[in-house]
């Protein structure tokens, strides 16, 4: 990866005019955070070769070994509401999906913050509130993506997980990647109180239409469109709907 190419690529852009590489780093997003509330100026972004202790939504460990993948970090400061978690976190989703395109890579988008290639994992996102009392002061949004075959993935991931180069033969470089998704980033924020990330949101689930098992409510039920919040409208088997915001909805069929 060429730092300095994309320090270049960066320097004039709201996102990304200041960037922070490291070579091993617990998690990028708990390092943001702590930054962030030191202070870190909104677009400043984290960059690490390998996390030692990555996260994923649900509290779940987010595998981040050198040379294989993309992990990265964007402190936000902007007019955000709590509510609006969920929707920040689907339109960063809607943001690398376009990035991919501008590769002509097309990939689906799993509720709420997964990106899937040939029906296998290859991004997923994680946002962080920093609140201070009941106000939100910053957010952090972590994303990484599986770029490079890696021979030793664990065995228990393997049916999940896929990467970007074994499903499309591209040998992406990094920078370009890095500077497609903070451009993308960058414009699916300013439209995010028009909600403008719905659209590609929609049009590329591989949740909707399907049925899927829900974590939190521990039934199944089908899933049928998303609220402006992205929150996931189901319909259950005794055929009243409900809006899932929080837990997993793993698909069935
Ligand atoms: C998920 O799959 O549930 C979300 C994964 C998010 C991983 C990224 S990698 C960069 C950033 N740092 C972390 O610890 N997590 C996010």
């Amino acid at each position: 990866m060429r730092n300095n190419a994309i320090a270049e690529m960066r320097k004039d852009h709201k996102i990304g005019h200041t960037i922070l590489y490291f070579d091993e780093i617990t998690s990028t997003n708990t390092h943001a955070k702590e930054l962030a509330r030191k202070g870190a100026a909104h677009g400043t972004v984290l960059l690490a070769k390998r996390q030692t202790a990555g996260r994923g939504r649900l509290g779940k460990q987010f595998y981040s070994p050198a040379g294989c993948g993309l992990y990265l970090s964007v402190i936000v400061r902007q007019s955000i509401a709590p509510e609006d978690l969920l929707a920040v976190t689907a339109c960063t989703a809607a943001a690398v999906h376009d990035a991919l395109r501008y590769f002509d890579i097309t990939a689906q988008i799993k509720w709420v913050n997964d990106l899937f290639l040939n029906g296998r994992k290859i991004c997923g996102i994680l946002t962080e509130g920093g609140f201070v009392g009941e106000e939100l002061d910053f957010l952090v949004i972590g994303i990484g993506m599986n770029i490079r075959h890696n021979p030793n993935v664990p065995e228990a991931l393997r049916p999940i997980l896929t990467d970007l180069e074994s499903e499309t033969g591209q040998c992406i470089p990094e920078d370009q990647l890095i500077h497609a998704i903070l451009n993308a980033l960058e414009s699916h924020l300013d439209g995010l109180h028009e909600r403008a990330f719905l659209p590609v949101y929609r049009a590329q689930s591989c949740t909707l239409g399907h049925r899927v098992w829900l974590s939190e409510e521990s039934c199944e039920a089908l899933a049928i469109d998303y609220t402006q919040d992205a929150g996931l409208i189901v319909r259950m088997d005794d055929g009243t709907e409900k809006i899932i915001t929080t837990g997993q909805a793993t698909v069935m069929d």
